[in-house]
């Protein structure tokens, strides 16, 4: 039981064609919950922070939650700065005891991005932390950043291969149609498998990662906006895309978006059924509960990883 890189999960995860889940982490009941379902999974883990999480929680409670994780349930945890933007922010997670950074260069031209995460890299291979780069630019919503669909652009697989060899980056996120966030798709959902077969067929043996993977569950939809929530038009990917993109070469699933709802139809609902309660037990403790369900499901039904670890 201890903090372990991503590099023996996505060795495995590469051969037996799953995927590693790497789910966004705000606070501790979001982190029990997900930890508890890894547990009785007997699953691998990913648990990733961005820099709004960092923000709102400071950095140190964060990182503490997880180290009372492993030490609480045993389980090997690979803890993940998720969209690093620059090197510094890398730099502090490296130092803090992260075991792997995202340096999230995919809004600089070529040849920046490079130069960016191939600095990223020797500090972080220095250390011991494996580094997660991005090519190619998704859609969506992420903190504050928000990238309008007309600029996003998918990845191209030579650049894909030139990347990875010039900059020694231990796994690359690719482009291929998902973003961020609850809005994914106008009409019908499509990803581009023929790219994504492309580049495993360039770069066989590498760990490709699929963010914006989260699948906005009708249900759960359905229930925030029947609790007086108003998320129209919400859209994701589906699930049985998820599923081939893990036997494609895909080790990596990040997923946010279908925590937050499930955590937040909980919420609503147990405001409507209970207006005169106000312990925040009472509520966090089943939100707790949704997320751990959710990500079981996940797990189980959708990237193959349980029984993996
Ligand atoms: O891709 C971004 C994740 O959903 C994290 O979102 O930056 O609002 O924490 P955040
Ligand atoms: P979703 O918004 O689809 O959950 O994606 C999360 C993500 O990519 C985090 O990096
Ligand atoms: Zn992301």
């Amino acid at each position: 039981m201890a903090l372990v890189t991503s590099q023996e999960m996505f060795k495995k995860a590469y051969e037996g064609k799953y995927a590693v889940g790497a789910f966004n982490v705000n606070n501790m009941e979001i982190i029990q919950g997900i930890v508890e379902a890894a547990k009785q999974e007997n699953a691998p883990l990913i648990l990733q922070v961005s820099a709004g999480a960092r923000k709102y929680a400071n950095p140190i409670y964060l990182r503490k939650l997880v180290e009372a994780a492993i030490e609480d349930t045993g389980l090997d945890i690979c803890l993940h700065l998720d969209h690093g933007e620059d090197f510094e922010i890398c730099k502090q997670c490296v130092d803090d005891g992260f075991t792997s950074v995202m340096i999230d260069g995919s809004k600089y031209p070529f040849e920046e991005n490079i130069a960016l995460t191939k600095k990223v890299v020797e500090y972080a291979h220095s250390k011991g932390v494996v580094v997660e780069a991005e090519l190619g630019k998704l859609a969506g919503v992420e903190d504050a950043i928000k990238v309008k669909s007309k600029d996003a652009t998918y990845t191209d697989p030579d650049e894909a291969v030139e990347f990875v060899e010039r900059t020694g980056v231990d796994s690359l996120a690719i482009a291929i149609g998902t973003s961020h966030g609850a809005y994914k798709f106008k009409g019908e959902p499509t990803l581009d498998f023929e790219r994504l077969e492309t580049i495993t067929r360039l770069l066989p043996g590498f760990p490709l990662v699929l963010h914006g993977a989260s699948s906005v569950p009708a249900e759960f939809v359905q229930l925030c906006n029947k609790y007086g929530g108003q998320i129209p038009g919400a859209a994701g990917v589906p699930e049985e895309m998820l599923r081939r993109a893990a036997q494609l070469g895909v080790c990596k699933i990040n997923i946010d978006t279908d925590l937050r709802l499930a955590l937040t139809a909980c919420i609503r609902q147990f405001f409507v059924e209970h207006p005169s309660e106000f312990d925040p037990r009472k509520y966090l403790g089943p939100g707790r509960t949704a997320i751990k369900d959710m990500v079981a499901h996940k797990m189980r039904n959708v990237l193959g990883c349980s029984n993996k670890r």
